[in-house]
């Protein structure tokens, strides 16, 4: 198996050469790999030369010819180098060096979230190329299926009765198990160079305007303090460009992708709140408690719910069997706030930046919240009040925090964000919202500088 950093100079030439039909000089390798001298990034190319992967034609320095062969194999998703989550299936396929199989076998790629296996090589972010096979050697790194659904990343200890999945990261504890099923072993990782640079050059208080799995490829792992949602609901609301009637499963499958990337860009202590109201009077479908079940499946702490009252009840229609208890309908007239947190409880920061005023603190500290919906929808069918906003981010994080919200809607979050001295991430496919939320920030921006 080649180490990561002469795969990482593979990969960056194999890149480089496709894109621009010859290799790149030594001083650029030097850079992008984040080398210190020429003669390093010479005697990993020397290696790469007499291992088969590279060749140079007439000693030119722009003349490493990469051998390789790129196979495409099917990603799958993502596995846990860290607490198991649940098994999720994607069927995109990846290009990968012909290298990095093994020479027999089914082969497949998983995306690693976590860092339970850092003393092996793989870190979080990476992509495994995984053989299917049902048996490992004692020792060996393999993908484990538990509990009938949760798959994990570990090596892999037959003991007497038990079987250890051990991690590589000092810190962690091992699993134990009486029965794991063995889906396939670790046969090489390697790193998506072109993501990783896109990560390293990441800058917040940005409009991300597009679909928010390909646009969580640009933030970076472990960046975000607080990130606050309203995702859509599923219920055909009449987005401009989504489709919001999916079957439940295929809901839930889409959103958990995007919970595993929302769980890997918080920092350490990092806070997520999800805004979710019970939806169905007839047909009641508690989205809230699947939406719980994924996060702790995830490894998120439920830290608290927040009720969100929201006054309406004057308007009410739909009573079901009025006066009878034959059919009658309890119609909700509150939304949840459900919080959960990334590892620790405490959001480490600097006391001097936290705003919030011994008033606010005691009030928004009772957790039962009377706030108006939003009257001002500004195309909108669902955006949140401000007050709701304001409340949360003041609660949750402090002055210069990074605040992400990925289906930003009309910008209600990068708003407030801008108002109260945080950064703001934007996220939303609809190219209509993204412009009413930049405009809404711009104006934000004028109106302080007024202040000012
Ligand atoms: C419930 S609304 C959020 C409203 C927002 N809280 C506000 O204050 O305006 C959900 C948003 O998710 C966006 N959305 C739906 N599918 C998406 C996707 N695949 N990627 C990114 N955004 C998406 C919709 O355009 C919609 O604006």
């Amino acid at each position: 198996m080649l180490n990561k950093r002469k795969k990482q100079i593979l990969d960056y030439v194999n890149r480089y050469k496709t894109k621009n039909g010859f290799s790149p000089s030594l001083e650029e390798i030097k850079k992008k790999v984040g080398l210190s001298s020429v003669s390093t990034v010479h005697h990993h190319l020397k290696d790469l030369e007499k291992l088969g992967y590279l060749e140079k034609q007439g000693g030119k320095v722009r003349s490493i010819e990469p051998k390789e062969i790129m196979v495409a194999i099917p990603l799958q998703g993502y596995i846990a180098a860290g607490q198991p989550i649940e098994a999720v299936n994607e069927y995109e396929t990846i290009n990968v060096p012909k290298s990095l199989l093994s020479r027999s076998g089914e082969h497949y790629a998983l995306k690693v979230a976590g860092d339970s296996m850092i003393k092996e090589g793989i870190f979080d972010g990476d992509t495994v190329v995984i053989r299917k096979q049902s048996t490992v050697e004692n020792g060996e790194t393999a993908v484990a299926l538990i509990n009938d659904n949760e798959v994990t990343l570990k090596k892999i200890y037959r003991e007497r009765n038990r079987i250890r999945l051990q991690p590589a990261n000092p810190n962690l504890k091992p699993f134990y198990f009486k029965e794991v099923i063995i889906q396939g072993k670790v046969i090489s990782t390697f790193r998506n160079l072109e993501e990783q640079e896109r990560k390293d050059n990441f800058k917040f208080n940005q409009f991300l305007c597009g679909d928010v799995l390909e646009m969580f490829k640009k933030i970076p792992d472990n960046s975000i303090h607080f990130a606050v949602t309203s995702p859509p609901y599923n219920v055909g609301k009449d987005y401009d460009n989504h489709n919001d009637k999916m079957s439940h499963q295929e809901y839930l499958d889409w959103l958990y992708k995007v919970w595993i990337e929302t769980k890997r860009v918080l920092v350490d202590g990092g806070r997520f709140a999800i805004n979710i109201a019970p939806t169905g009077i007839r047909d009641f479908v508690p989205i809230h408690h699947d939406y719980i079940e994924q996060m702790k499946k995830l490894g998120m702490k439920f830290r608290t719910e927040v009720l969100w009252y929201k006054q309406t009840m004057l308007k009410r229609t739909a009573w079901g069997s009025f006066k009878s208890p034959a059919n009658p309908h309890i119609v909700p007239s509150w939304e949840y706030v459900l919080i959960f947190t990334k590892g620790d409880n405490r959001l480490d920061g600097d006391q001097r930046m936290a705003d919030i005023t011994k008033e606010e603190f005691m009030k928004f500290s009772d957790g039962f919240w009377k706030i108006q919906p939003e009257t001002q929808r500004k195309g909108h069918p669902a955006p949140f009040p401000e007050d709701l906003i304001y409340r949360l981010v003041k609660f949750y994080s402090y002055k210069e925090n990074n605040i992400l919200d990925m289906f930003g809607g009309t910008g209600t979050v990068a708003t407030i964000a801008k108002r109260t001295g945080r950064n703001f991430v934007h996220i939303d496919i609809s190219p209509q919202y993204c412009k009413v939320a930049k405009d809404r920030v711009d104006n934000e921006g004028r109106q302080k500088k007024l202040l000012a």
